[in-house]
């Protein structure tokens, strides 16, 4: 018992930590749809049924984004876990490179997405809104 506690202990810190996973994990599901759905809007005319997906992905994104603010302190806290096999200082690089390329876009899509959309949503006479354009 005891050794099978030690055993966990010492493979946990080699593991992202639950909340990072959870959040991960919660992350990508809710992210990977919102890209499928812009994506797919992109094609459409302004139909009813495009209004109401992109209602979807605004939700989405704000979702994203709304996780993204509890994940980077949780990531700043808990960091990232040790290595097995201390990799090359070039490979260690390259995935915090990417690592961090990953969390620019979590962040700078819903951003871009809120500022593009936000001003059309004034509903004054003439604006984006009022010619049926979300
Ligand atoms: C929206 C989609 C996704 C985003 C934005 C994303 C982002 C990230 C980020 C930023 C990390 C590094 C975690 C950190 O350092 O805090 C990470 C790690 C990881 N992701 Fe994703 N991820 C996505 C989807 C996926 C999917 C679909 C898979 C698998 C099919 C996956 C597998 C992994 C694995 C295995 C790691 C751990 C890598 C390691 O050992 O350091 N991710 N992901
Ligand atoms: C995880 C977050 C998000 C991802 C991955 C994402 C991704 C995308 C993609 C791939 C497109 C299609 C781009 C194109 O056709 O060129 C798109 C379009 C759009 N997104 Fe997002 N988005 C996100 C969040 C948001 C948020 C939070 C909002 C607004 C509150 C938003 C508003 C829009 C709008 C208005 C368009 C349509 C632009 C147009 O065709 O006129 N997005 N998004």
């Amino acid at each position: 018992m005891a050794r099978t506690q030690t055993t966990y202990r010492n493979r946990s810190h080699y593991r992202y930590s639950r909340a990072q996973r959870l959040l991960h994990w919660t992350m990508a599901l809710i992210i990977l749809p919102a890209l499928a759905i812009g994506l797919y809007c992109s094609y459409l005319g302004h139909t009813p049924e495009r209004e109401f997906l992109m209602t979807i992905h605004k939700s989405l994104g704000m979702t994203a984004l709304a996780l993204l603010v509890l994940r980077i302190p949780v990531r700043a806290y808990r960091g990232e876990p040790d290595w097995q096999e201390k990799p090359h200082r070039h490979a260690h690089l390259a995935s915090r490179l990417a690592h961090g390329i990953l969390y620019a876009l979590m962040l700078l899509m819903p951003v871009a997405g809120y500022i593009t959309s936000a001003p059309r949503a004034v509903t004054s006479p003439g604006s984006a809104s009022s010619t049926g354009r979300t």
